[in-house]
């Protein structure tokens, strides 16, 4: 098992179980847009257009008020992640401490820039953080988060926390989206990841979906497997240890390539597990569709049934191929149709 797989979802049977019933339920897990500002301007980011609309913020009370009644309902954890970048949100300090004071879990995406501001409330109350570094050097990062020299206090920032945390918590993981524009940069971003300490590097395809690559901003992403395994296999043999770890899924960049998913399922059951909270307040169970479930003042009882109805009526071959969902709906897929069994052998354990 590993941090990022969904084999995890074993600690959630009981879920499952719900699921094959038909019953409703909260979910586990929260995805948070605080606002849709970032200090960053990375060329392939998905929700670039939606940065480039007036700054909106997530408002406090409301925000606060709905995490507490979540939390009644089953909420474990919340990870903020979103339009824009988490730490830029101004009253950042004062919402994880109250989301720590609710005991929820908490973590987060994040460029890693302001983190300083934030290093004793992150080694008090997150689980992880994963930073989306996607360079080893300061040119490569300058050109493709669109930033003046911030490579080097993001290190810092990184490897201040790593010194202080107790029991290697936070996890912090750094994420590398990988374009032909940056792939050569990805052994030296490993070599720097292994020298601070850090947990994990993820490598990742770079999306031609939702305005992000397909834009006049940066050329469509055409690396294939064949182009970075290679260099995975190099940073490996150069920097992995049983501290640091190099996750690589071939399976995220072939569906890249094909340009559609190629995991086998007939039902998207994201929804029972994980919630999209917009600073606007709207609730989706499906980001990349924008199936809106209801808002944050709504009824709990009310939400979890409208999230069971849209969970049975996506039209999943609209599905973008790099939805995070997709082998999780696999899984749960092969217990959801036991006929599925004989094809895995599912009695030879
Ligand atoms: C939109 S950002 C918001 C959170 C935060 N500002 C950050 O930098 O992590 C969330 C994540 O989406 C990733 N992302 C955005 N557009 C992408 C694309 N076209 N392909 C792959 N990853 C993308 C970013 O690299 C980041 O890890």
């Amino acid at each position: 098992m590993d941090v990022l797989g969904f084999e995890k979802l074993i600690y959630h049977y009981e879920k499952i179980e719900k699921i094959k019933q038909g019953r409703p339920q909260f979910p586990v897990n929260l995805t948070v847009s605080l606002g849709n500002y970032c200090n960053h301007g990375c060329r392939w980011c998905t929700v670039y257009a939606v940065q480039e609309e007036d700054v909106r913020h997530a408002d406090f009370d409301r925000f606060i008020s709905f995490f507490t009644r979540a939390k009644q309902r089953g909420l474990k954890a919340i990870s903020y992640v979103g339009n824009g970048e988490p730490t830029a949100y101004p009253r950042f300090r004062e919402l994880i401490n109250q989301v720590g004071e609710l005991g929820i879990e908490q973590s987060m995406f994040t460029n890693g820039h302001l983190l300083d501001r934030y290093r004793d409330e992150i080694l008090q109350y997150f689980t992880f953080a994963r930073i989306s570094l996607d360079a080893g050097s300061t040119p490569v990062h300058d050109a493709m988060h669109q930033v003046n020299g911030h490579f080097d206090k993001i290190v810092n920032n990184l490897a201040d926390i790593i010194e202080r945390r107790q029991d290697k918590l936070p996890t912090i993981g750094i994420q590398y989206a990988t374009h032909q524009d940056n792939l050569s940069d990805l052994h030296r971003c490993a070599g720097v990841a292994s020298r601070i300490g850090a947990d994990y590097l993820s490598v990742k395809p770079v999306f031609n979906w939702g305005g992000g690559a397909n834009q006049a901003r940066i050329d469509p992403n055409r690396l294939s497997n064949d182009d970075i395994e290679p260099e995975v296999i190099r940073a490996r043999n150069d920097f992995e240890s049983p501290d640091f770890k190099i996750f690589y899924r071939p399976f995220q960049i072939d569906s890249v390539a094909k340009d559609r998913n190629v995991f086998e399922y007939d039902r998207c059951v994201a929804g029972f597990f994980n919630l999209n909270m917009y600073e606007t307040g709207i609730l989706t169970c499906c980001s990349p569709h924008k199936v809106e479930v209801g808002t944050i003042d709504a009824d709990l009882g009310e939400l979890e049934q409208r999230i069971m109805e849209a969970t049975s009526n996506l039209d999943l071959s609209k599905c973008p191929p790099s939805c995070r969902y997709h082998p999780m709906n696999h899984l749960v897929d092969t217990v959801l149709n036991p006929e599925r069994g004989r094809e895995f052998h599912k009695n030879f354990l």
